[in-house]
């Protein structure tokens, strides 16, 4: 059995490995935490060193056989569905409404990117919300997109069999309506999980431009060094179509840091939620009119 911790010239190593391939900055702290994941690895790998598995995944070949159990060993993944109460009362009382309005007049279809997705419940919550409230739903084209940097998290979405505590902030109403209960599990309907399409994405690369007319991107940031923080925001306000929203959620550190409040260029609607202004026309010297409806 192994027991030792990565010394502190391992961790800066491994820390500066994963800065480089996904942004997250590890603190010291996490020294502890990150020998312990890693220690399960050396030992489905039979190494008997961490510096025997530095210089695996430090090769091209190495990272990726590794890639996945690496990253799993040095995300967080945490996440349920409806998570943060609030956050899904105000998408359905006020949210669904905006694009029921914005959408009168033109074509009548929603696409939607759950950024950092984790294993699907936030995407699959906005897909149930989505069925259940806007009208005539079949007249609707609705897309989602969730996307991760760690395949094995993008596996389970795509599987959409979940446990109690993936569905303890959801009603039984909803669980009886969207899940079937078999062995102890629940499996989403067909319904909802057609609606969802999961890719690998790193955050730090752009998405399609002006594309998406929700954008989540919650419990994530908070893993990013500021350089990261300025990126993704760059990356997600170019994703956001015209009248577009954005939500980070209740941990929002864009009003908090003064940097990223500064660079940020959506108009901040309420706590945790953003707007892209709609190009209504242009003056008479050919500005652009912006406005957020
Ligand atoms: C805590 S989960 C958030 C899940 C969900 N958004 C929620 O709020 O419930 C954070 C996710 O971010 C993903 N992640 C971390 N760095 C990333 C990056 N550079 N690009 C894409 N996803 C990343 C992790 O793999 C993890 O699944």
């Amino acid at each position: 059995m192994l027991l030792q911790k990565l010394t502190e010239k391992q961790f800066k190593d491994i820390a500066k490995l994963v800065y480089d391939k996904t942004g997250i900055h590890l603190e010291d702290r996490k020294l502890g935490l990150l020998s312990n994941r890693l220690r399960r690895r050396l030992k489905a790998l039979n190494m008997t060193d961490f510096a025997e598995y530095y210089r695996f995944i430090n090769s091209d070949k190495g990272f990726k056989e590794e890639e996945s159990h690496f990253l799993s060993a040095v995300t967080t993944n945490e996440t349920y569905f409806f998570r943060n109460d609030q956050l899904w009362k105000f998408i359905t009382d006020e949210l669904i409404d905006h694009y029921i309005q914005t959408k009168k007049s033109g074509r009548k279809s929603i696409r939607v990117w759950s950024a950092a997705s984790s294993s699907g419940e936030e995407a699959y919550t906005c897909a149930i919300v989505m069925r259940e409230l806007l009208p005539n739903f079949s007249t609707w084209d609705v897309k989602i997109v969730g996307s991760d940097i760690s395949n094995n998290v993008l596996d389970k979405a795509k599987a959409a069999v979940y446990n109690d505590y993936a569905v303890s902030k959801t009603s039984p109403e909803r669980i009886k309506k969207w899940f079937v209960q078999k062995d102890g599990a629940y499996h989403l309907k067909d319904e909802i999980q057609k609606m969802v399409e999961f890719k690998f994405h790193n955050l730090r690369d752009s998405m399609a431009k002006g594309t998406y007319d929700l954008i989540f991107l919650r419990n994530v940031l908070m893993y990013f060094d500021v350089a990261m923080k300025k990126r993704v925001i760059d990356v997600v306000t170019e994703a956001l179509a015209p009248n577009g929203r954005l939500i980070v959620g209740d941990v929002d550190p864009i009003r908090t840091i003064s940097e990223l409040s500064s660079h940020m260029t959506l108009e901040y609607l309420r706590p945790g939620v953003y707007g892209k202004p709609s190009i209504t026309g242009v003056d008479a010297s050919g500005r652009k009119q912006m406005v957020t409806t």
